[in-house]
């Protein structure tokens, strides 16, 4: 007998999704190049205009004094860590226990690095100011990853932001913003990403989230911080002779997209709303801070996603191709909410939150 497609097989097929910008397909980048001068010279190791000028607009776009391309955020952050530990002469940093660089990297700053991580805060909640006056001992650097991706992109206030930007200043800790989703949060703030970043010595960014660009990333701080990480992506392998089809593509997905946040905010908000009110399901945070969130189910992850095969087959709209289980009982799954949200009507949105209650009430 034939096996059941899986739910994310299901999830491709539909029509509408409710989430992201699309597949990630070459079209991707085909679109990115479309007009794009044939005769434009690549970048060179680093080097040439291509790379040059993404900088400067991203350095200018960011308020800081320089900014330097990598291909990866992990690269990116791992060699901000080290710059600010080797400039303290303290091999130690902080961080939040659920951040990329504790459970993502394999510990890349650890065995590389031989650098000592202290991980603030319960791993349930954002680090605030007091758990940053708790630290039994001196570190180099904090790192805050605004949102907190893996708490469904939980924020603190921008008075606590403040608040802990003028502590570490006057301690001298340098404080490193893990920006992966900068961008996200702006709307929530209400502030501009120079307000934002003023608070931070250095920042990360990515273009491939809610940028939704091929991938790559930007490190940016003072000209010092700069040049010591560019002898660090080095060494690091980071410096490909041609970076050009990331940084073509993130600067055509940057300008395409980072003005589009704040719709996609009101949209997470819509849809968390219409997640909160079916049976046995919430989100996390209750209403979203940018344009994701956790969506919880207190149902067993084979029943669920069953359920949502069903109802993908019957709409042909898909929510979501993968589902993480909690425990036996309950599983959960991320909703990051791109330009595909507005193309489904509202009449097809309603059609598919009340199947998923009545469904999800006949699952006991
Ligand atoms: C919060 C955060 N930081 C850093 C990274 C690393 O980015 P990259 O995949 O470019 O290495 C990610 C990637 O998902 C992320 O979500």
């Amino acid at each position: 007998m034939a096996e059941k497609n899986s739910l994310l097989e299901v999830y491709k097929q539909t029509k509408g999704q409710l989430v992201g910008h699309g597949p990630r397909n070459i079209q991707i980048l085909q679109d990115a190049f479309l007009n794009v001068d044939s005769g434009l010279e690549s970048d060179m190791y680093g080097t040439g205009k291509v790379i040059e000028n993404f900088q400067a607009k991203m350095a200018q776009y960011l308020g800081k004094e320089d900014a330097v391309f990598f291909p990866s955020g992990t690269m990116a952050q791992q060699i901000a860590l080290r710059v600010w530990c080797d400039d303290r002469e303290l091999q130690s940093v902080a961080y939040h226990p659920l951040s990329h660089l504790e459970i993502h990297e394999e510990d890349g700053l650890k065995k590389l690095h031989h650098i000592k991580t202290i991980l603030l805060a319960d791993k349930n909640r954002v680090i605030e100011l007091d758990d940053v006056k708790s630290l039994q001992e001196d570190i180099a650097c904090l790192l805050l990853e605004l949102p907190q991706r893996e708490i469904g992109g939980q924020l603190p206030t921008f008075e606590t932001l403040k608040a802990i930007s003028e502590y570490c200043r006057e301690r001298g800790i340098k404080l490193h913003l893990d920006g992966a989703r900068l961008y996200e949060i702006l709307p929530y703030y209400k502030k501009t990403a120079i307000e934002v970043c003023e608070l931070f010595d250095s920042v990360y960014v990515s273009f491939y989230k809610g940028i939704g660009g091929i991938a790559g990333a930007i490190l940016a701080g003072e000209h010092s911080f700069v040049k010591n990480s560019k002898i660090w992506k080095r060494r690091y392998g980071g410096d490909l002779i041609s970076l050009y089809p990331y940084i073509i593509s993130a600067n055509y997905y940057f300008d395409d997209r980072v003005n589009k946040m704040e719709r996609y905010y009101e949209d997470a908000k819509e849809l968390a709303s219409y997640y909160n009110k079916c049976y046995g399901i919430t989100t996390v945070p209750d209403i979203p801070m940018s344009n994701m969130f956790h969506v919880y189910l207190n149902f067993p992850k084979e029943k669920v996603e069953k359920v949502l095969i069903n109802i993908y087959e019957a709409t042909n709209i898909g929510l979501t191709g993968r589902i993480n289980e909690l425990d036996e009982q309950s599983c959960y799954f991320e909703v990051s909410i791109g330009d595909q949200y507005s193309t489904i009507n509202k009449t097809e949105i309603d059609t598919v939150f009340s199947l998923l209650n009545k469904q999800l009430k006949e699952i006991i």
